[in-house]
């Protein structure tokens, strides 16, 4: 297997965890290079549930080295609690690295989180609350606490007083919150430093030599790429890069390392948080993909919005990312509709057709979608065990995808465990 990415074509929850989970099997090392614990990757092995928010999913492979880049920031007490759980589960983490270069979540960070939404009102971003943005901004800013940091006592312990402190005064008199027991926080952080320690390793070197060996690596995005900062729906959007781009500058390799390019989407849409989505049903249909698919946030719990499968948003995701196939998922929970819509273009109010992803969502606001229909198909596919069992019409509603996606669908997902995907 040369080197794949894999990454979330839609805005997350695409099932990006099972695919990984598959391919995770099969590398000798899994890297992950953006993002935090506001990620949720739910992975079904040997029957028992997973729920992995920063650890790369190759953890559950014995002998699968598993990295953190350097783009990934870390909530040290949550990361800790990750480890801990795999731990009490038979699930060895010694093969866990993560790169110095990493920045650190602060409790600051969570509070200004939580703050800076309330302070937006109706405009609110819809965030995890996990202080990814206010950590990443640090990071930005030039301020921030990196990895490095935490376990080099001094350098910690003057960094983390000077920044708290500006930070309490951010949180009081800009906010008008409580302030942080700044003390009390370096004492904790002091203990998380120890442990973690053992895992701090220079990600960016041991990918390359790995690569240099011949190694099997699995770059394992998280989020995705409606969620990307740039290329996402901005400002409804996390402040990492999950597009493909974003795992050479997080793990710390060239772009020419990065082998296939993987997107994962579902066999329709869905969202969680505020911002614009074209093709969303607020209606029975809606409720029924919700329902049926469970469609509520693995980190949250929070109901995800659902609609009609976005072929302008799969074209857009397939050009930033440089797809090279599609993984889709959940082909199951839309079995019984009897017709399927799928978005090929927006249609502005005053009749103009928008066939690429514009890059302002307002013109997205009074957009309308301009769906191609399809008959659906019904029957239980879920236990299908390769591409030819599957109804016709299933068969053509998946060749319908990629002739408006521009890009073949290798990977298709019938049902939530890895059996149930089926490869072409
Ligand atoms: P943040 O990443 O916590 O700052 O949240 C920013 C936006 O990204 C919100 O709309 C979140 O719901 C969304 N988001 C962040 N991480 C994920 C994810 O892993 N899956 C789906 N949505 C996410």
């Amino acid at each position: 297997m040369p080197s794949k990415v894999v990454v979330g074509v839609q805005w997350g929850d695409e099932g990006k965890g099972k695919v990984i989970d598959i391919l995770a099997s099969r590398a000798d090392v899994v890297v992950r290079s953006q993002g935090g614990n506001n990620a949720g990757h739910t992975v079904k092995s040997g029957g028992e549930v997973y729920k992995l928010h920063l650890i790369p999913s190759g953890i559950l492979y014995k002998g699968v080295k598993c990295y953190i880049g350097c783009g990934v920031v870390i909530d040290p007490q949550d990361i800790l609690r990750e480890i801990d759980g795999l731990s009490e589960r038979g699930i060895d983490c010694s093969n866990l690295r993560i790169d110095p270069r990493a920045h650190i979540i602060m409790p600051w960070h969570r509070r200004l989180d939580g703050l800076s939404e309330r302070a937006l009102g109706e405009s609110q971003i819809g965030t995890t609350g996990r202080g990814i943005g206010p950590c990443y901004m640090d990071k930005y800013e030039r301020s921030g606490i990196r990895l490095y940091d935490l376990v080099h006592d001094e350098i910690f312990t003057r960094k983390a007083a000077a920044v708290g402190a500006l930070k309490n005064r951010i949180i009081t008199q800009i906010y008008g919150g409580e302030p942080l027991d700044v003390p009390a926080i370096i004492e904790e952080y002091r203990e998380y430093a120890k442990r973690l320690a053992p895992y701090v390793d220079d990600v960016s070197v041991l990918t390359y030599n790995a690569i240099r060996e011949g190694k099997d690596i699995l770059f394992e995005g998280a989020q995705a790429t409606l969620l990307d900062i740039d290329f996402g729906t901005y400002p409804f959007v996390t402040s990492s890069h999950p597009v493909s781009g974003g795992a050479a500058i997080g793990a710390g390799v060239g772009p020419g390392e990065l082998g296939e390019i993987i997107g994962v989407a579902k066999a329709y849409t869905t969202r969680v948080g505020a911002g614009p989505f074209p093709t969303e049903l607020n209606d029975e249909t809606g409720d029924l993909i919700r329902n049926r698919g469970q469609e509520f946030g693995t980190t949250t719990g929070r109901p995800r919005r659902t609609g009609w499968f976005d072929a302008v948003l799969i074209r857009h995701a397939v050009r930033v990312n440089g797809l090279d196939c599609l993984a889709v998922n959940k082909f199951d929970t839309l079995s019984g509709l009897e017709t399927l819509k799928v978005c090929v273009a927006y249609k502005k109010p005053d009749g103009t057709l928008l066939t690429e992803y514009p890059c302002d969502i307002n013109e997205l606001k009074d957009a309308s979608p301009v769906y191609e229909e399809i008959g659906g198909f019904s029957g239980d596919i879920s236990t299908c065990k390769a591409f030819d069992e599957l109804p016709q019409a299933c068969r053509d509603y998946i060749e319908f995808l990629e002739k408006f996606c521009g890009c073949p669908i290798k990977m298709v997902g019938v049902g939530p465990s890895r059996e149930q995907v089926l490869e072409r």
